[in-house]
């Protein structure tokens, strides 16, 4: 990835965004339906085993890099279970995109770090929390160390590596002291509260712990933007997220767009029913603009959804919105 070529395509997006044109900034790839994880508020790991055999894989990175694409993300299911993970980064790197990953970490061998940490510019890791707390959430014993050691691995590759951490009411009163003690380990954090929105009750912590949290996590913001990667704004909305009040933020197919293992468009990654059309049939391009069949109601669901709070969707939206308010964030990443 070259960051001059980079920077241009960003500020392309940038530029297209303001003036009311669709071009994804962000796109993720959830490579596979696969999961080795059985995490409490998760749902991946119940679904129909599903993912594209590589060329096909190939081919539908290649349609919507040609997008423009400039923040290419493979999540999942769990990636590290593809064997052709590498290659398939690879090629968004061919395209100039920054590449990223979400894992859970636990499936990195020391003899594949390497491989990894070329293919990848970015790995963001899942921990919710201290050891008890994140093997509790997570379903499996033994997920936190693997997890801890993947991020060790990485680092001395040379690859930039965040954690991503899910506000939970099973782990908010802990989040500031583990956040404390990652600091020194990675290059930055991810905060999400935990989904469905509006949230059901049994997804709701205490309001004095929303706020706890996000006076930490404001503080954190003001001392170090960089480090703490998501928009003040978007923190400023955890109390309002849980009491089912936040305002509806959405750039869903126009800023982001989100590939399901079936090779389909979604609009984001928030909702894994909202496919637009596929990539297999039909190019990106003609997909976003209504040109193939609409009959599963892609974009009518965009426009009846009550919204989320995720930093792959309003986290971009808000910066995308105001670009040079996340200026810190975003140049660590070019
Ligand atoms: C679906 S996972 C897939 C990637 C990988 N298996 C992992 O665990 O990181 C991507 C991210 O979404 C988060 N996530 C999963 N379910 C969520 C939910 N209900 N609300 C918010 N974040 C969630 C995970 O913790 C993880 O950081």
């Amino acid at each position: 990835m070259r960051a001059d070529k980079l920077a241009f395509k960003v500020f392309k997006n940038f530029v297209a965004f303001k003036t009311g044109k669709s071009s994804p900034l962000f796109a993720s790839y959830n490579v596979t339906s696969r999961c080795n994880m059985r995490c409490a508020y998760c749902g991946w790991w119940k679904m129909e085993k599903l993912e594209l055999p590589t060329d096909k894989a190939l081919s539908v990175i290649d349609n919507v890099c040609s997008l423009g694409v400039s923040f290419f993300d493979f999540s999942g299911g769990e990636p590290l279970l593809r064997r052709d993970l590498a290659t398939l980064a690879k090629r968004a790197s061919f395209h100039n995109c920054l590449v990223s990953m979400n894992t859970n970490g636990t499936l990195l061998k020391k003899e594949d770090a390497p491989k990894i940490a070329d293919a990848f510019d970015i790995v963001v890791v899942s921990l919710d929390g201290p050891r008890e707390y994140h093997d509790k959430i997570r379903g499996v014993a033994g997920t936190f160390q693997k997890a801890v050691e993947a991020v060790k691995m990485l680092k001395s590759h040379g690859v930039k590596v965040g954690v991503n951490s899910v506000v939970s009411p099973w782990n908010i009163e802990i989040l500031p002291k583990f956040v404390e003690e990652i600091r020194s380990i990675v290059d930055f954090v991810q905060v999400q509260p935990v989904h469905p929105y509006p949230p059901p009750p049994e997804n709701k912590p205490p309001t004095e712990k929303v706020l706890a949290l996000q006076e930490y996590l404001l503080n954190l913001k003001r001392e170090a933007p960089g480090f703490l990667a998501v928009p003040t704004e978007f923190i400023q909305g955890f109390r309002l997220f849980f009491n089912g009040k936040t305002p509806k933020i959405c750039d869903a197919g126009r800023l982001y767009v989100a590939i399901d293992p079936a090779g389909n468009l979604l609009a984001c990654a928030a909702r894994g029913d909202i496919a637009l059309g596929n990539l297999l049939e039909n190019s990106g391009e003609e997909i976003l603009l209504g040109k193939v069949d609409s009959s599963q109601g892609g974009w009518v669901k965009v426009a009846s959804c009550k919204g989320c709070w995720l930093e792959c969707t309003v986290g971009v939206s808000m910066t995308a919105r105001k670009p040079f308010k996340e200026a810190v964030y975003m140049a660590r990443l070019l």
